[in-house]
């Protein structure tokens, strides 16, 4: 397997005695130890539906991370919640699975990303509107788009993306400007840039030549209804700030998510095109990050804020999943950040069942001082009402 493991039971007994079911809280902590993830069916290189790959994201999960907690936490009809779900890997799965998923960002390109993959219309329907719109380039203006964008793209065809975003935004159409989201850049012929990286917007390395959109857009749906997409769905992407959640008491079966682990990463630089051509300008992108939870100083506060929700809205005895990486510090020491937050969700009536640690291979683009693995940690805990 090649990883290395840890289990730890931080509770103490005498809380075990409030859990219902410590046989079942016990399996499960059995199975993430043996990270099932990593065998058969799931360890096939980009196990999942083609609908996860609509958009890359830094720290974007693993479908088949997602899918193992969902089947352990959860039966169909029940609600998931995952409060910082990115581009949605945790409700797109649950609602695969027959839950009912609801998904939480405050990062705007996160969320699109989300949304898009709830709305749900067939295939000939989406093609036959890409075949049939009709996009004015002359009306776009692009005296304001920076220089930063303008050096991804040939002009007809950064014009031609403006105009479809355009048209995509004012019909509502949000799955395909997911799609469109999905190739506005990268290394490929079907990416709508020059050569750059397809998860961060590192400084081109070819010049741009010209790319037709639409018939790269009509490609990337088709990738993405390769597998067959349900046409039912109840799940339900929200713009919002996890510190403030207004969904109702005890609506939450199970919390699954991956929260941010202090300042590791930066959502708002890494996915600074996208956000751009989102029309976050630099000023709404600052605000942002300011806004989203990556500040080092104010990181255990915040989650404070969020567990405050959290222990709301799920039912008692309800259990949460946290994955969380470590936070490394200049002098090669790192911080165990789910021991971190674990403490300070027993402040707020939460039980941690325990911590299970996975050592995966990291993807090339996303930041690490381990180059070659990153380490994933699995914090359970059960909500005490
Ligand atoms: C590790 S990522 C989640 C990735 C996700 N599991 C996926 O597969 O795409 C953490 C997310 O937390 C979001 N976030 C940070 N602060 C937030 C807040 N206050 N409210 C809601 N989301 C927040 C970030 O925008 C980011 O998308």
């Amino acid at each position: 397997m090649g990883s290395e493991l840890s289990l730890q039971y931080i509770s103490s007994v005498n809380s075990l005695s409030n859990i219902r079911s410590n046989v079942r809280l016990l399996k499960i902590l059995k199975i993430l130890k043996e990270t099932p993830w990593k065998k058969q069916p799931f360890s096939k290189q980009n196990w999942g539906h083609s609908l996860h790959h609509m958009s890359p994201y830094v720290g974007k999960m693993k479908p088949a991370i997602a899918h193992v907690l969902i089947d352990l936490l959860s039966k169909p009809g029940d609600t998931i919640l995952d409060p910082f779900c990115g581009v949605g890997t945790v409700p797109l799965e649950a609602d695969l699975m027959g839950r009912k998923a609801i998904g939480i960002d405050l990062n705007p390109y996160a969320f699109t990303i989300t949304r898009a993959k709830f709305e749900r219309l067939p295939l000939e329907k989406q093609l036959d509107w890409l075949k049939s719109v009709s996009i004015d380039t002359k009306s776009v203006d692009i005296s304001k788009i920076s220089d930063f964008v303008k050096q991804f793209y040939n002009i007809d065809t950064l014009k031609e993306m403006i105009a479809l975003r355009n048209i995509l935004i004012q019909e509502k159409r949000f799955f395909l400007l997911g799609a469109l989201l999905g190739i506005l850049h990268g290394h490929r012929p079907g990416h709508l840039s020059a050569t750059t990286s397809l998860v961060i917007p590192f400084k081109p390395k070819t010049t741009p030549e010209y790319r037709a959109v639409i018939p790269r857009v009509i490609e990337k749906v088709k990738r993405l209804y390769k597998d067959e997409i349900p046409m039912n769905s109840e799940g339900k992407a929200i713009f919002a700030d996890s510190r403030n959640i207004s969904l109702n008491k005890n609506e939450v079966d199970a919390i699954i998510t991956s929260p941010p682990y202090f300042d590791t990463l930066d959502y708002v630089q890494d996915n600074k095109l996208r956000l751009e051509f989102l029309g976050l300008n630099e000023r709404k992108r600052d605000d942002l990050k300011h806004n989203l939870i990556q500040n080092r100083n104010t990181y255990i506060e915040d989650m404070i804020q969020v567990g405050d929700n959290l222990k709301r809205v799920l039912k008692p005895g309800g259990v949460c999943i946290f994955v969380l990486g470590d936070m490394n510090l200049s002098d090669k020491k790192t911080v165990n950040t789910a021991r971190v937050v674990s403490k300070a969700y027993e402040s707020l009536g939460f039980s941690t069942f325990g911590i299970t640690s996975d050592w995966m291979p990291t993807n090339k683009a996303i930041p690490s001082v381990y180059k070659r693995r990153k380490l994933d940690r699995f914090l359970v805990m059960i909500n005490n009402k």
